[in-house]
């Protein structure tokens, strides 16, 4: 159990290290040192009007096609979020949630769609401890009292109700969707590679195990055809009626019962109730560049800004990229703001984060001091929190317009096939997101991050996120739009392509395939991804950096708008991820 009292003595110790002279033990000369990460078939593209950037490429295709057919990019974005709920349902959902950032180029507005899942009514702050009083692991990742209340159809309608160009209907926008359930699709690429995780996820309620199971009986392997008839039928009620035909009526009905067969907690009436919430997006400034991203209840937007106010104060564009000096300031300026995610961020209609502060250039300045440039802070005390032990279990799609209008989109299962249980007869695959609350002050969730008090479990409460949906401006124009999949290390994740981007000045494909490494206060380890040299390695453990690989999966599906158009940056990291442009 991590104790306030070591949270407090490091706060207490940081604020003796000295600051040395950074041209000493910075003068390097600037050059790219980053090695391309592990080959896939995500291919980079330009495109002259509209690109789309998701990791499945029949979903990026059917929003480039709305965008072709006259939609913006919000149109697009719904498309393109409903098709990834049929052709990707590791991540892709409607029994999940999310965050929505989008620039308006005609209202030159910038906005944030909250459609994070709700715990629901029933929710008790004690709900995910066992009988001894200590966390208990099972009940939040494995069990149906880890599904929160589905925010994603909700949040896609009313993004494309707000947003949208007013040329399409939702129903317009579900068709393709509605067609890729019902006809099928392939099984290639990420998907066929993970069928055997796929099929361990849904094994604890066979009933789900249908959905990949073929007409024979015998599992569905890598080329079938996956059909998914009651999840065609589940996306024709809600192209009917819209929000109603999923959060009232049959579809709800089974949904509840599904959930309540499988010892879940959730009622009609939480489904009733969800609502998605337009906030103000997190802004931040960064040399002369806007940072737009999700405000809580994702910690993805403060995280991330935080991090970059502590940066800015280091001359990192004449640094080397990738070598051990920068790398040192990335490490040290995660691990800080990281901690005050641990201590402050939660649900805000629950909690009065110091967000103020957080964002403040002076609080960075104060944070910046405390950095030693030869050594590594020690943060840990007496601190136990377990490793990150999963891979991409969301994840993030990119789009962009002709008229400057972005969209930023991360949703999420949480868990790869989230809980793993599809409510009998809607073809609906459920999350189980409420293992983001913190069990117990000062337990970790299945990232390894730790929380205290602002992120217990409570009736209605939205778990703190890591979603970092972010879009960068320059003079009110987007230049790059970006965000990941990978619990915790979203967000260091979406900080490097910026950093490498804006401060390394790399293009866009080169930002997102070079190595990430990633540390998130606790545990006191930097995670690294292949592709550093040794020498880099090396030198980090000489600082005092405990240095351990792998780093979990990321992937960051990015556009950045150049000078005759968009460059589409699909993450090499995982097989499938497309750009998709005209
Ligand atoms: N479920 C991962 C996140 O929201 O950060």
């Amino acid at each position: 159990m991590i104790r306030l009292m070591s949270f407090r003595r490091v706060l207490m110790a940081a604020s003796l290290f000295v600051v040395v002279d950074y041209a000493t033990a910075h003068a390097q000369e600037q050059r790219s040192i980053y090695t391309p990460a592990p080959a896939s078939n995500a291919r980079a593209a330009a495109a002259k009007h509209g690109m789309v950037v998701a990791q499945e490429k029949i979903a990026a295709k059917v929003g480039a096609d709305v965008m072709a057919r006259g939609g913006n990019a919000v149109d697009a974005a719904v498309a393109t979020g409903f098709a990834m709920a049929v052709t990707y349902p590791r991540a892709g959902n409607i029994g999940g949630g999310g965050f929505m950032v989008i620039h308006s180029a005609d209202r030159q507005e910038d906005i944030a769609i909250d459609y994070r899942e709700t715990a629901p009514a029933a929710t008790t702050r004690d709900m995910f401890l066992g009988t001894d009083g200590q966390p208990d692991i099972a009940k939040s990742r494995d069990s149906a009292l880890g599904i929160g209340v589905p925010g994603t159809v909700a949040g896609l309608a009313l993004a494309l109700e707000k947003y949208g160009s007013g040329k399409f209907t939702l129903s317009d926008m579900l068709q393709p969707a509605i067609a890729l359930a019902r006809d099928g699709f392939v099984l290639a690429d990420d998907l066929a590679d993970t069928l055997p995780d796929w099929r361990r996820r849904l094994s604890r309620w066979p009933k789900s195990l249908r959905m990949i199971t073929r007409a024979d009986g015998t599992a569905l392997r890598p080329g079938d055809t996956l059909v998914q008839g009651d999840l065609a039928t589940t996306l024709s009620a809600i192209a009917a009626q819209g929000p109603r035909g999923f959060y009232q009526g049959p579809v709800a009905e089974k949904l509840v019962d599904g959930i309540k067969a499988a010892g879940g907690i959730f009622t009609i009436d939480d489904l009733k109730n969800y609502q998605p919430v337009i906030r103000p997006p997190v802004r931040g400034h960064y040399r002369g560049y806007d940072i737009v991203s999700m405000p809580l209840p994702s910690s993805g937007g403060t995280v991330l800004v935080e991090t970059l106010n502590i940066l800015e104060g280091f001359p990192m564009g004449e640094m080397t990229q990738g070598a051990a000096p920068s790398l040192h300031l990335l490490i040290e300026a995660m691990k800080r703001a990281y901690a005050d995610r641990a201590r402050y961020l939660g649900d805000p209609a629950f909690v009065n984060a110091p967000i103020i502060t957080l964002l403040s250039k002076d609080y960075a300045a104060k944070q910046r001091a405390s950095i030693d440039l030869a050594h590594a802070t020690p943060w840990t005390d007496a601190l136990s929190a377990v490793p990150p032990r999963e891979g991409s279990n969301t994840t993030h799609y990119s789009v962009v317009d002709a008229a400057g209008n972005a969209v930023s989109n991360t949703y999420t299962l949480n868990f790869p096939y989230g809980v793993g249980l599809v409510a009998e007869g809607t073809g609906v695959l459920l999350n189980n997101e409420l293992d983001d609350f913190t069990a117990a002050p000062g337990a970790s969730n299945a990232f390894g991050l730790v929380g205290f008090e602002a992120n217990l479990p409570g009736p209605g409460k939205r778990p703190l996120s890591s979603m970092s949906p972010t879009i960068v401006l320059k003079d009110g124009n987007p230049v790059l739009v970006t965000g990941s999949p990978g619990g915790s290390r979203i967000i260091s994740t979406v900080l490097q392509v910026i950093v490498n981007v804006l401060d390394y000045r790399l293009d866009v494909t080169s930002a997102v395939a070079a190595p990430r490494l990633h540390h998130q206060w606790l545990p006191d380890e930097v995670r690294i991804e292949r592709g550093f040299s040794e020498e880099t390695l090396t030198a980090l453990k000489v600082m005092g950096h405990r240095v351990i690989e792998p780093m979990g999966q990321t992937s960051a599906n990015s556009i950045a708008v150049i000078p005759d158009g968009l460059l589409g940056a699909p993450d090499p990291r995982t097989r499938g991820a497309e750009a998709s442009g005209y």
